[in-house]
C-alpha cells in the first residue's frame, strides 16, 4: 500500500537542488501568496495533453518539446515569445509533412526558469558566492546581493509566466497558428539561410495542398486543426515550494494537479526514488518527465516507473533520455529492453542537450551541433533496432539568432560563439539549426514510419 500523499508529503524527505533563503518567513508568506494566486493552466487542458500523449506512447503521434534552457526576466518580450512560437510551429510542420502523424507540440516555456547547478557555489578571484540558480531564484551577476535568493522572484516568475501564457494562447488560438500563414512563419534571418529556403518549399507545397481542400469543401470552419493548435507549456518542476503552492484540487474529478504547466519533468539530479521531488510528483495527476542520464540503471527506471505511474497508464510518464551521444549507444538499450519486457507504457523522448555539453577551447559552454544530431539518430536506431516506438524529441532551442551551438549549416565556429552568446544558463540551438533539426529529424521518422511506426499509419491503410 503506497503511503499517504498530500501537497506536503514531501516535507522532511531528502532534498537536492534547493535554495538557501537567509528569511524563511519572508519565503513562507510569499508562498502564502502564491497559494491565492490563480492556477496556470486548467486540469482538463493536463488531462488532455495526457490523452495526448498516451497517443504518442502507443505510437500513434509524436512529441516535440523545445524551448529555453532557462527563460529569463531580462529576455522577457513579445517578441521572444512570438519567435519561439514560430519556430516550434515551423519544427512541427516539417515533421508532420514527414511523419504524416499529429505532432504533440510542448514549450519548455511559461515558467522553466529553476535551474539545477552542478555544484552549490561558484568562485571567481578570490571570491565565493552562491550559484546562479535561474532568475526565479537569484540574478546572474557576480555580487553578493544579485546571488541571493529572493522569494519576491517566485511572484515575478508566476506573473510572467501567467503574461507569457496568455499570448501563447492567443497564439495557438487567435489566427497566428492558422496554416494558411505557413509561410509567416519563416523567420527574417532563416529565411536566407538554406534550411529557410527548404521550408520555404515546404510552406508551397502546404499552400497549395489547403487550395485544393478549401476547392473541396475542406475549410477551417469543418477543420479546427488548420487554424488553431494545442499549444502546451511545460518546466522542470525543481522548487517544491513553489510547485507545492501552485497545486490545487481539481474541482471535476478531486484530483490534484499542479497548476503551473501542463506538464512537468524531474530532473537527473533529482530523481533519487526516496526524494522529495519524486514523492512530490507522484501524486500530482498532470503528465509528467523523468530524465533518464547515463547513471540510470533498469532496475531503478523500473521502480521510478512504479513509484509514479502504478497504475500504467500511458501517457501519464515520458522518459527523457539525456545520454550524449557517445553514451546512447551502449546505454540506451538495456532500459528500453527492460521496460519493454515489463510491459510498462511510456513515451521515450531524446535530449540530445544535456548529455553533448562541452567547453570550447575559448571557454564558452557549448555543445556540437553533428553530437545533438547523431545523439538523435542513435536514439531512433536503437527504437527501430528494439521494436520500440522513438516517440519524441527535447530541444533547447530560441528563435532567435544566437551563436551558442557549433556548427550547423550555418556553420558556428569557435570564434563566432563570442558574437551572439545570450543564454542564461546552458546553449541553445538557435532558429536556423533547430529547423535544421527538424528536417533531419523528419527522414529519420519517415524511417520508422517505413518500419511500421507510426501506427496510425498501419491502422489507416
Ligand atoms: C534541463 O533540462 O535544463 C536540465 C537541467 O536537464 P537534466 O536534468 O537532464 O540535466
Ligand atoms: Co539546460
Amino acid at each position: 500500500m503506497p503511503k499517504k500523499w498530500s501537497p506536503d508529503s514531501w516535507h522532511g524527505l531528502p532534498i537536492q537542488q534547493q535554495p538557501d533563503y537567509s528569511d524563511p518567513e519572508a519565503l513562507s508568506s510569499t508562498l502564502e501568496q502564491v497559494r491565492g494566486l490563480p492556477p496556470l493552466v486548467f486540469a482538463g487542458e493536463a488531462r488532455q495533453l495526457r490523452a495526448q500523449l498516451a497517443d504518442v506512447a502507443e505510437g500513434r503521434a509524436f512529441l516535440l518539446q523545445g524551448g529555453d534552457c532557462a527563460e529569463s526576466f531580462a529576455e522577457f518580450s513579445a517578441d521572444n515569445i512570438r519567435d519561439m512560437f514560430r519556430v516550434l510551429m515551423q519544427m512541427a510542420v516539417v515533421m508532420t509533412f514527414a511523419a504524416a502523424c499529429p505532432i504533440v507540440k510542448v514549450g519548455r516555456l511559461a515558467g522553466q526558469f529553476a535551474k539545477p547547478r552542478s555544484a552549490p557555489t561558484e568562485s571567481q578571484v578570490g571570491a565565493e558566492l552562491p550559484s546562479y540558480r535561474g532568475d526565479i531564484v537569484n540574478g546572474m551577476e557576480f555580487t553578493p546581493e544579485a546571488r541571493a535568493a529572493d522569494p519576491s522572484r517566485l511572484l515575478q516568475g508566476y506573473h510572467q509566466s501567467s503574461s507569457t501564457l496568455n499570448l501563447l494562447r492567443a497564439f495557438a488560438h487567435g489566427g497566428y497558428a492558422d496554416l494558411h500563414r505557413v509561410h509567416g512563419w519563416n523567420l527574417g534571418f532563416v529565411s536566407r539561410t538554406s534550411q529557410g529556403e527548404r521550408y520555404a518549399d515546404l510552406a508551397d507545397r502546404i499552400t497549395e495542398a489547403l487550395g485544393f481542400m478549401e476547392a473541396c469543401g475542406i475549410t477551417g470552419d469543418s477543420v479546427p486543426a488548420m487554424h488553431e493548435v494545442d499549444f502546451y507549456t511545460s518546466h522542470e518542476a525543481l522548487l517544491l515550494g513553489f510547485e507545492e503552492a501552485m497545486t490545487r484540487v481539481d474541482s471535476t474529478t478531486g484530483d490534484w494537479y499542479d497548476t503551473s504547466a501542463h506538464m512537468l519533468w524531474i530532473g537527473d539530479r533529482t530523481r533519487q526514488e526516496d526524494g522529495a521531488h519524486v514523492e512530490f510528483m507522484r501524486g500530482i495527476s498532470n503528465p509528467i518527465g523523468i530524465k533518464a542520464g547515463p547513471s540510470t540503471e533498469p532496475d531503478g527506471l523500473l521502480k521510478l516507473i512504479d513509484l509514479l505511474n502504478p497504475e500504467n497508464d500511458a501517457g501519464r510518464l515520458t522518459l527523457i533520455v539525456r545520454m550524449g551521444a557517445d553514451k546512447v549507444g551502449e546505454h540506451l538499450p538495456p532500459l528500453v529492453r527492460a521496460v519493454q519486457q515489463e510491459g510498462r507504457k511510456v513515451v521515450w523522448s531524446c535530449d540530445p542537450m544535456h548529455g553533448n555539453t562541452v567547453k570550447s577551447a575559448n571557454g564558452y559552454k557549448t555543445r556540437i551541433f553533428d553530437q545533438v544530431l547523431s545523439e538523435v539518430q542513435q536514439f531512433f536506431d536503437v527504437h527501430i533496432g528494439e521494436g520500440t516506438y522513438a516517440g519524441g524529441v527535447h530541444f533547447e532551442m530560441t528563435g532567435q539568432d544566437v551563436t551558442e551551438c557549433l556548427g550547423g549549416a550555418q556553420d558556428i565556429t569557435e570564434r563566432s560563439l563570442a558574437d551572439r552568446y545570450h543564454t542564461h544558463c546552458d546553449p541553445r540551438l538557435n532558429a536556423s539549426q533547430a529547423l535544421e533539426l527538424a528536417f533531419l529529424i523528419a527522414d529519420s521518422l519517415k524511417k520508422q514510419r517505413a518500419n511500421g511506426q507510426p501506427r496510425i499509419v498501419a491502422e489507416a491503410s
